[in-house]
């Protein structure tokens, strides 16, 4: 019920509904830029192989059930994921309207659910009601089973272990041989939270979470906010539930990967709130993408300080903010380089992070090539460019071992 009041002051206050695309909102930039797209670059693989063994091969069409939908961002996030990135094509849409038979959203809070019918309602295919996964999954008499079982954004994290358990063991028993699940986390290990990483996972279980993140810095303080428990977690931890979840429901959970997203962007990276460091790099990283808008570069390098005592921690997080702040040095070389009508660009410092050499190689790329474009080629074309390449190395740099805000796991159901 916690969790229905901190949604609803969000949803109050404005800017958790939203469909804007400002710099500090439901919707910035590194919402759609960074974390639909890596969700749904990790999910596409496996729901291309869906479309075509039983849409292309068996003319049958696909069902999706959303938990904790809330506004029915899952409907938006599918229907728009693409197939392919063929220049020439225009209509990239992996799932077409006519190759859904149902989207089911469900959630326990009405406001967002008010929300989600006045967006999507007017699709046939597309159905919202209220309903709690707390106590398994919501199912009416005879309902068949879903391609997909999906969360986004830390959902699953709403759940204890038994709770936890009881959905996967329902999922399981639910779903068809090849149903996917998309089990997304709060991730125990996220920078934003530093100060609650513990050596041993018992010892801290939930982090009191609250939605602060969308008021600015001087209001963040001054306003009286409800908070809620939320599941952190780590992929051994969700292993553990889903070993006994299979036993009990007598199939195989067999996880497909496992990802981290958001290891410096998280919402709580600039808030505090859980960590004495704050930085606004989500603000920064999402200027990038912010067309006309120019991105003070010195801000947007990350200024990571290890914890003592979290070694692999600290390593791979040093990793990726080493790589992230040589780009940002090395763009800003260029930018220098470029101003003074050199004909030759500098090269990139040599490196073994095979991530940042092809990021470098792009930079460089772009700035050669942008010579006599119009427009601001800072701010529509370089500094999209750098946003693209940062999220690169996010996503080549992590290893899904529950170092970023969410840890989303990709499981199919075995029978
Ligand atoms: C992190 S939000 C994600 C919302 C949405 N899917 C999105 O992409 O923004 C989690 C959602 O789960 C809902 N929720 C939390 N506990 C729930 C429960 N036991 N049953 C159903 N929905 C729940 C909340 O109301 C909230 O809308």
């Amino acid at each position: 019920m916690d969790a229905d009041k901190a949604y609803t002051e969000a949803i109050r206050h404005g800017r958790y509904s939203e469909q804007i695309k400002g710099l500090r909102c439901k919707y910035d930039h590194v919402r759609t830029q960074f974390e639909d797209f890596i969700t749904k670059y990790y999910l596409r693989p496996y729901l291309e192989e869906i479309v075509k063994t039983k849409v292309d091969k068996s003319g049958e069409s696909l069902r999706f059930y959303d938990l904790g939908c809330g506004t029915g961002d899952g409907y938006e996030l599918l229907s728009k994921m693409a197939r392919g990135t063929r220049l020439s094509q225009f209509d990239t849409r992996l799932v077409k309207d006519d190759m859904m038979d149902q989207y089911k959203g469900i959630d326990l809070s009405v406001s967002l659910l008010k929300e989600a019918e006045n967006l999507f309602g007017d699709y046939e295919h597309v159905n919202f009601c209220k309903g709690d996964f707390s106590n398994g999954l919501p199912l009416d008499e005879g309902e068949e089973s879903y391609d997909l079982y999906f969360t986004s954004y830390g959902t699953l994290s709403h759940c204890t272990n038994e709770e936890l358990e009881k959905l996967f063991v329902d999922m399981g028993k639910h779903g068809h041989n090849g149903s996917l699940i998309l089990a997304d986390f709060i991730g125990r290990y996220s920078y934003e939270w530093q100060n609650l990483w513990t050596q041993d996972p018992e010892e801290v279980s939930y982090i009191d979470y609250v939605i602060n993140y969308l008021y600015p810095e001087e209001e963040r303080d001054n306003v009286e906010l409800s908070s809620f428990p939320m599941r952190l977690m780590t992929p051994a931890e969700v292993f553990k539930v889903l070993e006994s979840a299979a036993r009990k429901a007598g199939v195989e959970l067999k996880v497909l990967r496992f990802f981290d997203r958001s290891l410096f962007v998280g919402r709580h990276i600039e808030t505090g709130t859980y960590n004495g460091n704050p930085q606004n790099l989500r603000l920064m990283v999402s200027s990038l993408f912010e067309r006309g808008l120019r991105t003070y570069f010195p801000d947007l390098k990350v200024n990571y300080k290890p914890r003592e005592g979290f070694d692999w921690q600290n390593e791979s997080l040093q990793r990726l903010a080493d790589s992230w702040n040589a780009l940002v040095d090395y763009t800003m070389v260029l930018m220098e380089h470029y101003d003074s009508n050199e004909d030759l660009l500098p090269y990139p410092p040599p490196t073994d992070v095979k991530p940042l050499e092809k990021a470098y190689r792009v930079m460089r790329q772009t700035l050669e090539g942008s010579k006599g474009l119009y427009g601001d080629i800072r701010a529509d074309l370089i500094e999209a460019q750098l946003g693209y390449a940062i999220r690169s190395l996010e996503m080549n740099l992590q290893q899904g071992h529950g170092l970023g805000h969410g840890l989303v796991g990709i499981i199919q159901v075995v029978k």
